[in-house]
């Protein structure tokens, strides 16, 4: 399987911030939004990933990210020339894909929560599709799915006027490898996107859709309004302080997974250590309490 991080769209909900510099990329407290959602898909042993974005802002994360190789990983990039919807990254990542399975992880999502990392990484085998259900205040805001006591999933709506359950659909979806033809089979919605909801619907009609509720204790926050992203900077600044640990650290989670070593893992802190970011790794790299660097699974 192999992984997308979808960054483009034109951001307009948070207007005027973002009209100079993609969402992305923006600071959740002490590092850039795309860090965390890329740290999931690394945290469950992804190691390929595509970055979709707007063709204005490819070069910026191009310089922010790299091609993975300082992580032990792959990197690539595409753009989407207009925001047409969340299933086109199926389209655009064809070539990338070459007939692998897809993850695909929103890059405003942002999640955190224990053994998510391994929990994750059971998911990247798949038959058909697999989706999360969150329970949130005010479902209509999201996709929402519909099951019964066994975890039967009975509908999949978008943005529903009158949801019928109160369980968001989170933005991280993990599909086997038809799922390039099934972007190219739905059609455009009625304010003209190819929906993900209108994908996990296909997967729903053939039998082959599961869901699973996140986790107790999960944190899923998006970053879509002044509100929320506030809300996301605060979670991972009051988390880091009171827990010692940082939240999607993409350094970390590369030296956990074994993709780096112990001396790379220094070498990448050195130019962090002005902020006290490179402090941190280092600390890892050196404690005798760290854990060894461990399979795929490590919490982001
Ligand atoms: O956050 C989870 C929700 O994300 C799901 O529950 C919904 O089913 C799903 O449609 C989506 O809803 P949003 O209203 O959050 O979608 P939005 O249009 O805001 O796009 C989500 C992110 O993806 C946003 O950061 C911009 C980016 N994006 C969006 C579109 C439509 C793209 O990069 N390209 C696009 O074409």
């Amino acid at each position: 399987m192999k992984g997308i991080v979808l960054a483009g769209g034109t951001g307009s909900r948070l207007w005027p911030i973002t009209k100079g510099v993609s969402k992305q990329l923006l600071p959740v407290y002490d590092k850039p939004m795309i860090h965390y959602p890329l740290a999931t898909l690394m945290a469950a042993g992804l190691r390929e990933v595509l970055v979709i974005t707007t063709p204005e802002d490819s070069e910026s994360f191009c310089r922010l990210l790299g091609d993975g190789s300082a992580w032990g990983m792959s990197i690539e990039y595409a753009v989407q020339p207009r925001p047409e919807g969340l299933a086109q990254a199926f389209i655009i990542a064809e070539e990338f894909l070459a007939g692998d399975q897809a993850a695909l992880i929103l890059g405003d999502n942002l999640f955190y929560g224990p053994s998510l990392g391994r929990n994750l990484a059971g998911l990247t085998r798949q038959e058909g599709a697999h989706v999360f259900a969150y329970e949130v205040a005010d479902p209509s805001e999201y996709g929402v799915v519909e099951f019964d006591e066994s975890g039967i999933v009975l509908s999949v709506e978008e943005k529903p006027a009158a949801p019928r359950s109160s369980y968001a659909i989170p933005g991280l979806y993990f599909y086997d490898e038809t799922v390039v033809d099934v972007a190219k089979a739905i059609a455009p919605s009625a304010r003209g996107e190819l929906e993900i909801t209108a994908v996990n619907e296909y997967y729903l009609r053939a039998g082959s859709l599961t869901v699973t509720v996140l986790e107790r204790g999960t944190a899923w926050l998006d970053t879509g309004t002044f509100r929320s992203l506030q809300d996301a900077g605060e979670f991972v600044r009051v988390m880091e302080d009171r827990t010692g640990t940082k939240v999607g650290c993409v350094e970390e989670v590369a030296w956990r997974n074994g993709w780096i070593t112990s001396d790379e893992l220094v070498a990448l802190a050195e130019p962090l250590r002005k902020s006290g970011y490179g402090d941190y790794l280092i600390r890892l790299a050196s404690s005798a309490n760290a854990l060894p660097p461990t399979q795929p699974g490590a919490n982001p």
